[in-house]
């Protein structure tokens, strides 16, 4: 089994989708530039859902366009969600903009369509149920494959809902089953509360795996709410889980995941990722000093536009 645990960054879309200000085109382009340097496999760009949803992530297109100006470097994989179709001609344009006007062969190489394991959580996220966003991302996959790229399919939820409770692992498995035969490339469970702990998550990815479903096709996605993200990572990593998602300065949260009592917790901070999972004996190809750089980076627009949004001490 390989050494190499891939990395996505996903801070330009989880940790800025929840921000209460507004942070530039020109922050959010900066902080991919960034993280670009850092060694990570993959960033979660922006999201190509509606604005009326996800105010913060409106400039999805524009962001696009100024980062086709900069050269990504070789290997790094460009990623945004996309709820449906209607999200899926925006990120085609979007590339078609960036090959028109920069040459870029393709700016945005994956797709990444989000449901859920609770029907309570789909319907607050997307409007709709957990069968009526698979039916949405069926033309959405054809697409994809047309124009070769790759799929992300992301379940929410898989411990625990904010709405419903408790979630079963079974329940998680038969979604990751559902995604896969629409012909998803790559499943990512979400700890969207970040209620896991190592033994809630090692009872999940047995229970999918037992179902059927390669480990390498699993990308674990954790929000730190009781600072037990590093122990999950563990866990999995014990288990043979060899990719994982995290974002700078620990952001991020879902917007509709916040109940009244408690906000949507952040991702585990990519530090902390990394130094997981190097302790744990494996590589990841990030550069510790590009990625303070880069938390630095985050950290400062982030603050500069929660001053300009009134919501700390200035
Ligand atoms: P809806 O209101 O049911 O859909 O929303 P609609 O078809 O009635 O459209 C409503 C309006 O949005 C219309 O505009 C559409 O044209 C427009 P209007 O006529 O009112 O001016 N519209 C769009 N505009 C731009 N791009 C689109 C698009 N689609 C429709 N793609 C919809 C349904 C899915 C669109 C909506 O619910 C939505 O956008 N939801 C996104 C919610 C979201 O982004 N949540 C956060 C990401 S998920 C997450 O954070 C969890 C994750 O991190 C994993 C984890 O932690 O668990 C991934
Ligand atoms: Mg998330």
């Amino acid at each position: 089994m390989s050494n190499h645990v891939r990395i996505t960054d996903v801070s330009p879309r989880d940790g800025l989708q929840n921000e209460p200000g507004v942070i530039s085109t020109q922050n959010k382009c900066c902080l991919i530039e960034m993280l670009s340097k850092t060694g990570v496999d993959e960033i979660e760009m922006t999201s190509f859902v509606s604005p009326r949803w996800v105010p913060q992530l409106g400039d999805a297109a524009q962001l696009a366009s100024l980062l086709a100006g900069f050269k990504k470097p070789a290997g790094m994989v460009y990623s945004a969600l996309v709820p449906n179709e209607r999200g899926m001609e925006a990120l085609l344009k979007a590339n078609e903009h960036a090959r028109d006007i920069a040459g870029v062969d393709q700016l945005i190489d994956k797709v990444a369509v989000f449901t859920a394991a609770s029907e309570a959580f789909t319907q607050k996220n997307t409007n709709a149920s957990i069968k009526e966003t698979l039916a949405r991302f069926e033309p959405v996959v054809l697409c994809a494959k047309e124009h070769r790229l790759a799929t992300r399919g992301y379940i929410s939820c898989v411990i625990q809902c904010p709405f419903q409770g408790s979630i079963s692992p079974e329940q998680v498995a038969q979604v990751a089953i559902d995604l896969l035969e629409l012909g998803i490339d790559e499943i990512d469970l979400g700890d969207t509360i970040g209620a896991g702990t190592p033994e809630s998550i090692t009872r999940l990815i047995q229970t999918v795996v037992q179902a059927g479903i390669d480990i390498s096709r699993l990308t674990l996605h954790l929000h730190d709410t009781f600072n037990k993200a590093s122990q999950c990572v563990q866990a999995a990593l014990d288990l043979g889980v060899r990719s994982f998602d995290g974002s700078v300065a620990g952001l991020g949260g879902c917007p509709y995941a916040s109940t009244e009592s408690r906000q949507a917790p952040g991702n585990i901070a990519l530090a902390a990722l990394i130094n997981t999972i190097s302790q744990a004996g494996f590589q990841t190809g990030v550069d510790l000093n590009q990625l303070d750089e880069a938390t630095e980076c985050a950290t400062r627009i982030v603050q500069e536009a929660r001053k300009d949004a009134g919501s700390v001490e200035s």
